[in-house]
């Protein structure tokens, strides 16, 4: 199918859920190498530095066994507009000196854009030729405009070659919005092709015997069941950025956290705003240590437990073993879809609808007596084994042979002189 050639791909990676969505493609890409097809597939990885800590990058890359990035550009934290023109700035230089045949991005946040918005206005000759855009979870859709993701989705997805779609409503979205059906591709769910891949690894983690959820030693082992507890995640700026809002969905909580053991790993925005409004008294009990706990000790307590942010094994294992998710994340939903648990979501509406019509997610809003009902219901709930389609392990498989037949595409087409087509 393809000639002797060499196609680069340059990868953007920025904040923490982009880096679980692009281990498979560089992982699919090093075997297309290994099987000898012909045509080598070289990756670039880039790491714009839009997060930075150990806990919010450095250890994916250990527990995802990810390169070391290539590229670092360093930006760091700032206002959305600092943060997105700073990764513009350096990520046109990387991109001019490394001429890659296609540059990928991954998911909604402002690396994201701004190396989709850098590649869409670059012009390596008088002819105008560029490297190729692809936008691997594109064509989602919460259409609430206030959320900085979704002005990052509908940017990316509109100056893309190529858009690789997650679930079926992303291609009803872009034909809504008059994209080419040849430049959309329904190929599944990376972030799932790492779950798939990782699920049973992640039975290794240490973390459920360090919250002492379940029994450390030989001695406990009258002890060895997973306590029933739940998992929460926060960090929007919509949920935790005023006082009255995060209140309200702590007294939503408040009900749960009677009766079992919340584990809360807190990102850092969040625990800036826990701090500044002087929210701990709230959480119902102080901060965990990892490793610290003493058998059985977190699971015979009740209320909201912190911990600092986990890693990629560590936070699996926590999802699989849950009783039932409270999240405002993206990607969270579509994990407990995957895994069948539970998940109540903090929020009014989700550019993820493939996950409430397999029946594991409920969108609560974020009001005290919906988030309550929504628990209330989902405790109850039976487990959910609907997969939505494509979600089989194999998105990045798909995804490569697609690059490569676009890049291939090109090259016949520049070798003919023919005008080139948009892909
Ligand atoms: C970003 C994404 C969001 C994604 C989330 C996952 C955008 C617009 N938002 O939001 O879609 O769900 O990542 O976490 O891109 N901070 C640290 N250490 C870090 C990173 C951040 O302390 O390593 C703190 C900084 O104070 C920073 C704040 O967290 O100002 C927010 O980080 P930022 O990258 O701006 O947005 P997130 O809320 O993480």
């Amino acid at each position: 199918m393809v000639p002797s050639e060499r196609m680069k791909v340059l990868i953007v990676v920025g904040a923490r859920p982009n880096f679980m969505k692009v281990a498979p493609i560089i992982r699919a890409a090093r075997n297309l190498r290994e099987k000898r097809t012909g045509l080598e597939v070289d990756t670039l990885l880039v790491h714009t530095g839009q997060h930075y800590d150990a806990a919010m990058s450095d250890q994916f890359f250990v527990d995802l066994g990810l390169p070391t990035p290539d590229v670092h550009l360093g930006v760091g934290s700032g206002s959305h507009t600092q943060q997105t023109a700073d990764v513009m700035k350096k990520f046109e230089e990387v991109v001019v000196r490394e001429k890659p045949d296609v540059v990928v991005v991954v998911g909604d946040v402002n690396s994201t854009v701004a190396c989709a918005l850098v590649t869409a206005k670059l012009s390596f000759d008088s002819a105008g030729s560029r490297p190729l855009i692809a936008h691997v979870e594109a064509g989602l859709r919460s259409f609430d405009r206030t959320m900085p993701e979704e002005v990052n989705r509908i940017v990316t997805d509109h100056v893309s070659d190529l858009l690789f779609v997650t679930e079926e409503s992303g291609l009803e979205n872009l034909g809504n919005e008059g994209i080419s059906p040849d430049w959309i591709h329904f190929v599944g769910n990376t972030m799932i092709d790492s779950l798939l891949a990782f699920r049973e690894k992640a039975d290794s983690s240490t973390v459920l015997e360090d919250l002492g959820l379940r029994g450390r030693t030989e001695q406990d082992r009258g002890n060895t069941a997973v306590a029933r507890y739940a998992l929460l995640t926060l960090h929007r700026p919509s949920n935790v950025d005023t006082r009255d809002g995060f209140l309200s969905i702590l007294e939503g909580l408040e009900e749960l956290a009677a009766d079992y053991p919340i584990v809360f790993p807190v990102h850092p925005r969040t625990r800036q705003r826990i701090k500044e409004f002087g929210l701990e008294s709230r959480m119902g009990m102080n901060k965990a240590k990892v490793n610290s706990a003493t058998p059985g000790s977190l699971s015979m307590q009740k209320g909201i437990i912190l911990t600092d942010p986990l890693g990629y094994l560590d936070f699996l294992c926590l999802m699989k073993n849950a009783a039932i998710v409270v999240t405002d994340s993206g990607g969270i939903q579509e994990e407990t879809t995957c895994l069948g648990i539970p998940c109540v979501t903090v929020r009014e509406n989700t550019e993820r609808p493939v996950t409430v019509d397999c029946g594991t997610n409920v969108i609560a809003g974020t009001g005290k007596t919906r988030i309550q009902a929504a628990i209330r219901a989902q405790m109850d709930r039976k487990a959910s084994d609907r997969m939505p389609k494509h979600w089989d392990g194999r998105a990045a498989e798909r995804i490569i042979d697609v690059l490569i037949r676009a890049h291939h595409d090109r090259t016949i087409t520049k070798q003919s002189r023919v005008p080139e087509p948009c892909v």
